[in-house]
């Protein structure tokens, strides 16, 4: 099992959505996240506290598949659905990963998945 992180632009949600539904895949989960990319932020000081103002509302995708042939099916359509050619456009990771549970059924590994 591989577990596909891509962190887009917000505006690209819907797009992403629609693309890995397009293609099946069977579950995603979304999260509202920050960050900062190679062009980094700065920091100021306000009222005595260091904070970072650079950081930049972004959405993260996480994705679980079975196989290698289905993440970089995964990959592909995120990049794809995901592009604009302009810094800030995004990261895509992906890891091996070890265990799955259906909560439901108590099925693991590749059973929890499809
Ligand atoms: N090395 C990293 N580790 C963790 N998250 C990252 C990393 N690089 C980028 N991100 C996440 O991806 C978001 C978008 O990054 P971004 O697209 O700006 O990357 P970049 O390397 O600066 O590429 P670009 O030059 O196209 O802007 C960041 O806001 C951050 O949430
Ligand atoms: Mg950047």
């Amino acid at each position: 099992m591989i577990k596909i992180e891509a962190i887009v632009r917000e505006e690209k949600l819907e797009d992403v959505k629609s693309a890995l539904n397009a293609i099946e895949v069977n579950g995603i989960t979304v999260f509202q996240v920050m960050g900062c990319g190679t062009q980094k932020g700065y920091t100021e000081v306000v009222r005595g506290t260091t904070v970072d103002v650079s950081l930049l509302p972004k959405v993260k995708f996480e994705i679980v598949v079975s196989s290698e042939e289905w993440e970089q099916k995964v990959i592909k359509t995120i990049q794809e659905a995901a592009f604009t050619g302009k810094i800030g456009d995004g990261k895509i990771f992906s890891y091996d990963l070890r265990s799955a549970m259906r909560i439901r059924t108590c099925e693991t590994g590749y059973d929890a998945l499809n």
